[in-house]
């Protein structure tokens, strides 16, 4: 057996969320093992261009936080390149600043929607305009940016999200504490907790949420969390950053598709609101082991993996919620298991980076999957993307053709996994997009050769 032990890069979201907080923090924080990424140069760029000092040094970065309403208006807009975290949970701080920024973005950012965190700033009293795009229905019912966004005073709300977007819930959380009062946000299914768990870091009090040295935050519990304004963050001193399970997902497929594989990943972030792609594997019969280990922020342990023999199993969308970014790689692992893998609940994945649903479809049926899309029923499963579904046939014999990234980090390492699985004989175009989060993608995926 072939072992290979793999550096995975640290966790995007929480990367994001640490050079936010830090940033408006009263005190210096030492962020360490950070994201370096394009998406999160464009968090720091953002952050500097309001006058935080931030200085990345190695794995690692300090910021000088300048408190609450210590930002400073740009002297110009602020491009935030492709990074959806960034456009979606930024504005809940620019909400509660006094002044006007203007937010843009890459030609996929400027296409994603922005309703669904504009509605409730609005609700809180900042005033937000976007752009509408004419092209499919949802899209002409929604903002896009670029995004226009003047702060003011901001009233506390209860809000009932829709959707269940831990983009959403952080945005109106980090605006909940510029405002007076308890500011609540209910959503359908329990998203990552990552903003949670970094404000009580940060001293801040959080109703609701899950105990940081839990290692279980499941679903059905808090799906319900308050803030109480006005509140202030005191920085932590130090942070530390785990891997990221999301990145850490295309070598835990990779481990079990290959034949005689074994794949150590140290220092994973473990924490249950991420780990769906973990117990939807393990349902699916992958030999997968789980050492945690405690780390003060986040729950976090190593992740061993050995070739397995999977089989096609289906996949509620609850575990979607927990595995929303793994969906193409957990495609492409129906697609070596024994029998039908059905996943339900799947909408959300037609706004990410590209259409999820359609890029890898497409690139899968090019290379042999036979793979069926389920259609939408009823008009709100439609708007609220609930009802759509997936149908992989498994365990048919794949073969060589070109596809491509779409400009999507995640689908572009899919199919260079599937491309390493089926020994090379598939072209993925567009590969830069990978930089987003993974930048020495390639070259540790050469290592399983
Ligand atoms: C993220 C939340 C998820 C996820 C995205 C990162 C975050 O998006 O897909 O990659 O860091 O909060 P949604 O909030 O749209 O589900």
């Amino acid at each position: 057996m072939k072992v290979y032990k793999i550096d995975i890069p640290p966790d995007k979201s929480i990367s994001h969320r640490a050079v936010m907080l830090a940033s408006i923090a009263k005190g210096t924080t030492r962020i360490k093992n950070l994201l370096i990424s394009d998406d999160i140069r464009r968090t720091i760029e953002a952050f500097k261009g309001m006058g935080v000092d931030i200085k990345v040094k190695g794995e690692g970065c300090r910021v000088k936080g300048v408190g609450m309403q210590g930002l400073r208006k740009p002297r110009k807009g602020l491009y935030l390149g492709n990074s959806g975290t960034t456009m979606r949970i930024l504005p809940g701080i620019l909400a509660g600043q006094d002044f006007e920024v203007m937010l843009t973005g890459d030609a996929s950012l400027s296409k994603r929607p922005m309703s669904r965190i504009a509605e409730p700033l609005r609700m809180m009293g900042a005033s937000i305009a976007g752009c509408r795009v004419k092209s499919e229905e949802w899209r002409q019912k929604n903002i896009c940016p670029p995004l226009r966004i003047r702060g003011g005073k901001l009233k506390a709300i209860k809000y009932r999200s829709k959707i269940a977007s831990a983009q959403v819930k952080s945005c109106i959380l980090l605006a909940g504490l510029f405002a007076k009062g308890v500011t609540r946000v209910t959503e359908p299914m329990k998203s990552r907790d990552h903003t949670e768990r970094m404000l009580k870091y940060f001293g801040c009090r959080v109703q609701g949420a899950t105990p940081n040295h839990s290692l279980r935050s499941g679903t059905g519990h808090g799906c319900k969390v308050s803030v109480k304004g006005p509140a202030k963050l005191k920085s932590p001193g130090t942070i530390v950053i785990p891997g990221d399970i999301s990145s850490a997902a295309f070598f835990i497929v990779a481990g079990c598709i290959l034949p005689n594989t074994k794949i150590i990943l140290k220092n994973i972030g473990l924490n249950t609101t991420r780990t769906g792609v973990i117990d939807i594997l393990k349902r699916m019969g992958a030999n997968i082991r789980l050492q945690p280990r405690a780390l003060s922020l986040e729950p976090a342990g190593d992740i061993v993996v050995k070739s397995s023999e999977l089989r096609g199993i289906a996949i509620s969308p609850e575990e979607v919620v927990r595995a929303i970014d793994e969906i193409p790689i957990i495609m492409l692992a129906a697609c070596f298991a024994k029998g039908a893998t059905t996943i339900r609940g799947i909408g959300e994945l037609r706004v990410k980076e590209t259409d999820r649903v359609r890029s890898m479809t497409t690139n899968l049926r090019k290379i042999g999957a036979q793979i069926e899309v389920k259609p939408r029923t009823t008009r709100s499963a439609r708007v609220q993307g609930m009802g759509e579904g997936l149908r992989v046939k498994g365990g048919r014999v794949l073969r060589g053709a070109q596809v491509s990234s779409y400009g999507d980090h995640r689908t572009a390492m899919s199919m260079l996994v599937a491309n390493l699985a089926i020994n090379g004989k598939i072209k993925v175009t567009g590969l830069s997009c990978i930089n987003k989060s993974f930048p020495k993608f390639l070259k540790l995926l050469h290592k399983l050769n």
